[in-house]
């Protein structure tokens, strides 16, 4: 595992960086049935694993992701195949972050030093490069490889805008911070739904988030709760053993 990780990190750092390069040809078409093999998924399950051996907070925090995720893609009206698709990748969206240095997960301060927020920001390219090479359907890579886009191109690693970043990555990026936003991390407190709920909506008039998006997560939560969102999680990760 960690000389496939290593592996990775070179090519990664060497490679002239475009996107069809990390994703690659093998990558299946978009759109393509989600059912992984039964090898890809015991390599997907152990990468998540591992990263969980290092870091709990970001593999509990996978589980969380995914289930926002597949609940505002069912909002969002996103069918099957790509249902599953956009779950698998909240669920494997920080995987890259298995390559990261430990300097970065024993760290407890809010902010990192340049270098350090380099080596975090490479972590959707080495988790995309990873996945293609398990074989995993396009939607699923594009997903991982785009969470941290902005829809004001302000996001890394590409800097896309709007039109340019797929459905199922501004999915989980809503998803990726509403979790943020309301579990405790060693430098913040988590926040109040109501809290989150304004961070969201002033993100999406900033452009940093899909406006749509959030306003379907917001609604959804104040009408149902969140109770029935996350319990799905642990059924979502068992299934993918
Ligand atoms: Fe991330």
């Amino acid at each position: 595992m960690w000389l496939f990780v290593s592996f990775l990190k070179n090519e990664m750092n060497t490679a002239d960086l475009k996107q069809d390069s990390v994703l690659g040809i093998a990558a299946e078409k978009q759109g393509a049935p989600s059912r992984l093999h039964s090898s890809s998924t015991q390599v997907l399950y152990t990468m998540t694993a591992a990263l969980g051996q290092r870091d709990t907070y970001t593999h509990a925090h996978a589980q969380r992701v995914a289930a926002y995720s597949r609940r505002l893609a069912q909002q969002a009206c996103v069918s099957s195949p790509d249902l599953d698709n956009v779950t698998l990748g909240g669920m494997l969206h920080d995987v890259g972050k298995i390559a990261l240095s430990d300097l970065i997960f024993s760290n407890k301060q809010a902010s990192l030093s340049k270098e350090l927020q380099g080596e975090v920001q490479s972590h959707p390219v080495i988790g995309a490069a990873m996945l293609r090479h398990a074989r995993c359907n396009k939607v699923i890579c594009q997903t991982v490889l785009y969470h941290h886009e902005r829809i004001d191109g302000s996001g890394y690693p590409f800097g896309l805008k709007d039109h340019e970043i797929p459905l199922g990555a501004k999915i989980v990026s809503v998803a990726d911070c509403f979790d943020a936003i309301t579990t405790d991390r060693p430098y913040q407190r988590r926040k109040t739904l109501y809290h989150a709920f304004r961070i969201l909506e002033e993100m999406a008039g900033r452009q940093c988030l899909d406006g749509n998006l959030v306003a379907l997560m917001v609604k959804d939560i104040q009408t149902n709760g969140i109770e029935h969102i996350l319990p799905a999680s642990d059924t979502l990760f068992a299934a993918f053993k």
